[in-house]
Order: structure tokens, then C-alpha cells, then sequence
């Protein structure tokens, strides 16, 4: 058989770049970001290196939810532009060179979609109901829900429907809020839509999809409570078999397209074996590593979770890609610096503020990012973070949009503490951000010395770390191995090598030594004496590997 060489895809080692779109930047001065401010800004995401994008939802929208509440999902909302303008975005992007994959919600539209809204109007028996999961309520008058499943937001996942005639009606199921209730997969008309919108955008240029909630569109047709000895791996609205049946439709229906397209889940699982059934070969290729996200800055911990994450077989690609933060999540810089640095996944959110140390958690963040990009794989950056963006904790309730914000032990700020829209230059609020002087959440005025304008001009700041990392990293590391081999250097230092190349995280009290003939090519944090200091990483190569010019911790050329 003749020797065939086939390039690993595209997206196997890239760096994408999480864009949230509200709050990245206002292109036409309503204080909301959009797709005008995105385009201006094309060059700056150039600059830091980034391979792709990942866009948010710009869908027409309520917006209860950010955007995940979807009235339809072939025309961008004009909060954000118009589908010209998205056509446009999509030819820049790769005219940059970069790529760019979209946000797909499979699980739920929103209340005001046609679909819910013709539901209701067309009354009880109507078919246009069997696209969603309507059901009578329980007891005499039917005034309790009809199962016992709670809302990812917490309360029921169910809400008693109130007919046009003003009659309270049957329940509909929705496991996120009451704006967006659940559609029914088991309805052909559901699974039509789902491909003519993956079509659409495919057709536009998309280099692929990020499935929201991936594990949820399938429910036990019986609608069973959870039975009180449950296991909690096994619940009956999440993670069902036939819920593959999605992924694999939707792989065959892109792997029909020309090129090359990356399909990558929020697939938030307890086990490992779980969260691998959503990328076996004929599914999507990736999930997000959430178990990395969420652990706290603990060495062994660390070294855990990336040895589970990596495939056995060398050359089976990570299956997770490597993320500290989202738009979900409370920002990695806050989190290291607090008690506590771990993130629950089980949407309470952890609330700490008053035992954030904010210079520990900059050096975290910063070592951190080092870690993350020496890693096989795939990495997600959340907008934001390569400036060095803490949580924004005090936000007047007033101000807050999240939904999650308004529910009953979750932190007031809900998740709005991570989506206040980016400083990007001047020394007051709005940072640049909109030509109006509001932006849609308050910035505080103490970021005026995080602004990118300001980090691009200082050679020790976090901007141009991230910098430096990624062009050291697309310069250098596709060659390197995909496998990686631990050092032991101690329990407080996380060492690992691929090939020549090493990195080191000290996450001791104590400064350690450097190997001895290695060569020094970024650090997160200045060395003293060749001694890599508590919280900080480095990333070396033995001598006599063919090295560029070494970057010092500030990214400026040292030799
Ligand atoms: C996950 C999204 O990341 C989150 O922002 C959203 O609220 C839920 N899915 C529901 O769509």
C-alpha cells in the first residue's frame, strides 16, 4: 500500500479565542458589543496569536439568557448587525488566517420563538405542542409540577403554562429557565431545523460548531422522577444513549462539507467514561476539559487531571480541550487567589470574595497560561483573561442582567462578574469599549491600568505574556510530541517534558533551581539566580535542542 502522510487537522493543536460577543467590543455606540466592534478588533486578535474564534450566540433573541434563548437561528440579532455583516466577519477572519466556529443549542429556543409561540396560542391537543414537552401537572387541580427535575438555575424545570383564555393550563419542561423551554428531539420538524441551520452557516463559512449542553436534548420518554437512590451519574434528563444519535448526524452532515470542521461540546459529566462516548470517531472530536477548569491550584491535583486527560494510544489527539475559564465560570485570576480555588461545576458558584489575594492570583494566572499552552492540545482562552481580568464581585444589584443572579444562593452578580465588557484604552470607563459612555455592565474605574493600550506598550505585562506564549508556541511546539513524560522534581513542582522541551510549575513556598544545560525561553515570573520563584512556570529546552531566541519573562529578547 502506497505511504500516505496526512497533516493532523487544523484544530489539533490551535489556540481558540472565546469571543462573548455583548461584551467584547461596541462597534456602533449602544453600549453593547457587536459585530462592527468584533471586525475593528480583528487585528488585535491577530497580534495576540490566537488560531480561531469561538462566537458566542448572535442569533436573534430576547436575550434572558445572554443570547442562549434562540428565536432563530439563521438571522443574527440586530443588537449585533445583520447576517451581511457575519458574512463579512466570517471572509475577514479567514482572511487573517484565522478560523472561526460558532455556538449551536440543540437543547432549547427560546419563549418567544414562532415555534412556543404558535404552542400556545393553538391551544391544548394542538400538534404544534408535540415540539416541546407539555404535560399535565400533578395532583387534583394539577397544580404541582410533573416530575420532581430542577432547573439548571434552580427551582422546577417546569412552569405552568397560562392559556390564551387565561385558564392555567399543563406544565412545559425547561431545564435551563422558564425562557427557554425544551425542545422536543423525538418531533421530525426539530431535527430538520437543527441541519438546516448547521447547513446555513456551514454555507457561510463556519469552521465548525460549539454544542451548548450537549448532554441534555434526549429525555427518558417517561419522564421518571429521579429516583431517590439515583445515582447521580445517571439522571433521567441528561446523557441518554439516543442522545448520540445527535452528534453522530451532525458529524456525518459536516464531515459532507468540504474542508475541515471542528465540532467541540459542553459535555459536563461526572466520569470519564461518559464525557469519552461524546467523542468516539463518528461523534465530535472534542469536549471541554471542565475538570481542569474547575481544579484548585494544587500540584498533585493538576498532575492528576492531566494524566486522565490524556489518551493512552499516542496518537489519538486529547479528547478535552485545556480551558481555565469561561463565560460561565468566575474569572481563573479571582479564583486563584482565593482559599478555595476551585471552581464547582454544579452552577452554585462559589462566592468568596473576601479571601481573594489578587497578587497570588496573578501569579497563578500567569503561570497558569504557561502551563495550559505547553500542554498537547487543543486550548481555550475566554476574552479577557490575556489581559489579566479579575471577577468583578461588586456589581450593583441594580446592574445585574444574569438570570443566574436572580436566583436563591447564588452570588448576586450571578455570572455577570466575568462578561463586563473589556477595557481597551483611556483611563475612564468605557475603556474604549463603545463610543457612548455606558456600557451595558459597569466597568470598574480601577481598570484603567488594565487596558490592552496600556499592557501593549509594558513589556512585563500579562498581554504580552500571552503574546509571547503563543507565537513561542505556534512557532515551536506542532513539532514537539503530543505525548508527554513527567519529571519528578518534587511534590510541589508539576515538571513535564516533550522531547527537548520542558516545562516547570513551582507551586512550592520555596524558589527550585532550574535543571542544569537547559536553555530558559519564557518564565511567568523573573528568575532569580536561575530559581523559579513560588507560583510561577517556565518553559526550557535542554541544550542542544535547535532553540530560537530565548523570550525572558517579558517577552523582550535575551539572547
Ligand atoms: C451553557 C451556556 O454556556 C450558558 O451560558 C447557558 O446559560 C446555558 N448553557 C443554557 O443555554
Amino acid at each position: 500500500m502506497p505511504f500516505r502522510y496526512s497533516a493532523p487537522p487544523w484544530w489539533r493543536q490551535a489556540v481558540f479565542y472565546q469571543i462573548y460577543l455583548r461584551s467584547f467590543a461596541d462597534g456602533n455606540g449602544d453600549g453593547v458589543g457587536d459585530l462592527a466592534g468584533l471586525r475593528a478588533r480583528l487585528p488585535y486578535l491577530k497580534a495576540l496569536g490566537v488560531d480561531a474564534l469561538w462566537v458566542t450566540p448572535w442569533y436573534t433573541s430576547p436575550m434572558a439568557d445572554g443570547g442562549y434563548d434562540i428565536c432563530d437561528h439563521r438571522a443574527i440579532d440586530p443588537l449585533f448587525g445583520t447576517t451581511e455583516e457575519a458574512e463579512s466577519l466570517l471572509a475577514e477572519v479567514h482572511d487573517a488566517g484565522l478560523r472561526v466556529i460558532l455556538d449551536l443549542v440543540p437543547n432549547h429556543c427560546s419563549k418567544q420563538h414562532p415555534w412556543f409561540r404558535q404552542a400556545v396560542s393553538e391551544g391544548p391537543g394542538s400538534p404544534s405542542r408535540d415540539r416541546f414537552w407539555f404535560r399535565p401537572g400533578k395532583g387534583p387541580d394539577g397544580s404541582r409540577p410533573p416530575n420532581d427535575w430542577p432547573s439548571q438555575f434552580g427551582g422546577p424545570a417546569w412552569t405552568r403554562l397560562t392559556e390564551a383564555d387565561g385558564t392555567p393550563g399543563p406544565w412545559y419542561l425547561h431545564l435551563f429557565s422558564h425562557h427557554q423551554p425544551d425542545l422536543n428531539w423525538n418531533h421530525p420538524d426539530i431535527r430538520a431545523d437543527f441541519a438546516h441551520t448547521v447547513r446555513f452557516w456551514l454555507e457561510r463559512g463556519a469552521d465548525g460548531f460549539r454544542v451548548d449542553a450537549a448532554p441534555f436534548p434526549v429525555k427518558n420518554p417517561s419522564l421518571p422522577d429521579i429516583a431517590p437512590h439515583a445515582s447521580p451519574t445517571q439522571l433521567p434528563y441528561r446523557d441518554q444513549h439516543q442522545v448520540h444519535e445527535i452528534y453522530r448526524a451532525l458529524r456525518a452532515l459536516t464531515d459532507s462539507y468540504p474542508g475541515s470542521h471542528f465540532l467541540i461540546g459542553e459535555v459536563n459529566l461526572p466520569t470519564p467514561a461518559q464525557r469519552a462516548r461524546y467523542v468516539r470517531t463518528d461523534e465530535l472530536h472534542c469536549t471541554f476539559n471542565f475538570p481542569y477548569l474547575a481544579s484548585s491550584w494544587e500540584a498533585h491535583k493538576l498532575r492528576q487531571i492531566i494524566t486522565d486527560s490524556l489518551p493512552a494510544d499516542k496518537d489519538t489527539p486529547a479528547q478535552a480541550a485545556w480551558v481555565l475559564s469561561n463565560h460561565d465560570t468566575v474569572r481563573h485570576l479571582t479564583r486563584y487567589g482565593r482559599d478555595d480555588s476551585s471552581f464547582h461545576m454544579d452552577g452554585t458558584f462559589v462566592d468568596g470574595p473576601l479571601d481573594t489575594n489578587y497578587r497570588t492570583g496573578f501569579a497563578r494566572a500567569r503561570a497558569a497560561i504557561l502551563l495550559t499552552l505547553a500542554l498537547p492540545g487543543p486550548a481555550f482562552l475566554f476574552q479577557g483573561e490575556e489581559l489579566g481580568l479579575p471577577e468583578v464581585e461588586d456589581l450593583p444589584r441594580a446592574a445585574v442582567h444574569d438570570l443566574a443572579g436572580k436566583q436563591p444562593n447564588t452570588p448576586a452578580q450571578g455570572r455577570d462578574g466575568c462578561r463586563v465588557p473589556l477595557p481597551w484604552s483611556e483611563d475612564t470607563p468605557p475603556f474604549g469599549f463603545t463610543t457612548n459612555g455606558t456600557a451595558w455592565l459597569p466597568q470598574p474605574s480601577s481598570w484603567h491600568g488594565l487596558t490592552a493600550q496600556r499592557q501593549e506598550a509594558d513589556p512585563a505585562s500579562m498581554l504580552r505574556l500571552y503574546r509571547s506564549a503563543l507565537a513561542w508556541r505556534s512557532c515551536h511546539m506542532p513539532s514537539l510530541p503530543t505525548t508527554l513524560r513527567w519529571v519528578d522534581l518534587g511534590t510541589n513542582v508539576l515538571a513535564f517534558a516533550r522531547g527537548a522541551f520542558l516545562c516547570l510549575v513551582n507551586f512550592g513556598a520555596h524558589p527550585i533551581p532550574l535543571p542544569r544545560e537547559t536553555q530558559v525561553h519564557l518564565t511567568s515570573s523573573p528568575l532569580k539566580e536561575r530559581r523559579l520563584p513560588q507560583d510561577a512556570s517556565a518553559w526550557l529546552t535542554r541544550s542542544g535542542y535547535p532553540a530560537p531566541p530565548s523570550l525572558s519573562h517579558d517577552g523582550t529578547k535575551s539572547s
